[in-house]
């Protein structure tokens, strides 16, 4: 069955269905694809651009140092995260072998678009009323817009169907930060607009 055809009717089906994905090369030389985690109706979505290496181990989304740095953050933003939908733009691990090492790549515009498909497969059972698209491969799934994150990160947007969704920080560009003024700023910059996401997705009428 090619993925087209599926019209899965729960997480966990849909879940079965990604793991056969052949709908671009990715598959090819990650361990396994990685799902989003997380409740169906969960009121906000969080979207990250792909797993990294620890994630594509275990399977899980955010599981590595961003996702650490990631629940530290959601933590002080008074969010719990099983409340919430975690997931990426593209689900498996795009990587440059160096020696032992696993180097991150950027997906690019192709691949995106063609993993788009599975991000609107959980986008129809989970139903959020808020996206937070985190970096700007996230926000280029989910709006189309290639722009760098600078000019759009704390403005919302709204969907094609009205969803609002507010752009931000990847956490992994926090890690990327040496300076420890400049990190605490845009570590506090993405906590804000995490708590603004989760104060919008609560005060929206469920669709
Ligand atoms: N970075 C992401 O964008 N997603 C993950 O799941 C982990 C790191």
């Amino acid at each position: 069955m090619s993925s087209e055809e599926i019209n899965a009717a729960s997480l966990g089906e849909l879940a079965r269905a990604e793991a056969a994905c052949t709908r671009c090369p990715l598959y090819r030389n990650a361990t396994q694809v990685v799902p989003g985690e997380g409740k169906v109706r969960s009121s906000l979505m969080l979207v990250g651009e792909q797993p990294g290496d620890k994630e594509d181990i275990a399977g899980k989304p955010f599981v590595g140092p961003a996702g650490q740095l990631l629940d530290e953050i959601l933590e002080d933003a008074q969010i719990p995260r099983s409340a919430v939908f975690v997931t990426n733009a593209v689900k498996h691990f795009k990587f440059e072998p160096r020696g032992k090492r696993r180097l991150h790549r950027r997906p690019n515009v192709g691949e995106i678009e063609r993993c788009k498909w599975w991000l609107e497969q959980e986008r129809r059972l989970v139903a959020p009323k808020t996206f937070i698209a985190m970096g700007a491969t996230a926000i280029r799934s989910l709006t189309g817009r290639s722009q760098p994150v600078s000019s759009l990160r704390g403005k919302t947007l709204e969907l094609s169907d009205g969803t609002p969704l507010l752009a931000t920080i990847h956490p992994s560009y926090l890690l990327r930060i040496r300076d420890p003024d400049d990190r605490a700023r845009e570590r506090l910059g993405l906590q804000q607009d995490l708590a603004r996401g989760w104060e919008m997705a609560r005060h929206l009428p469920q669709t």
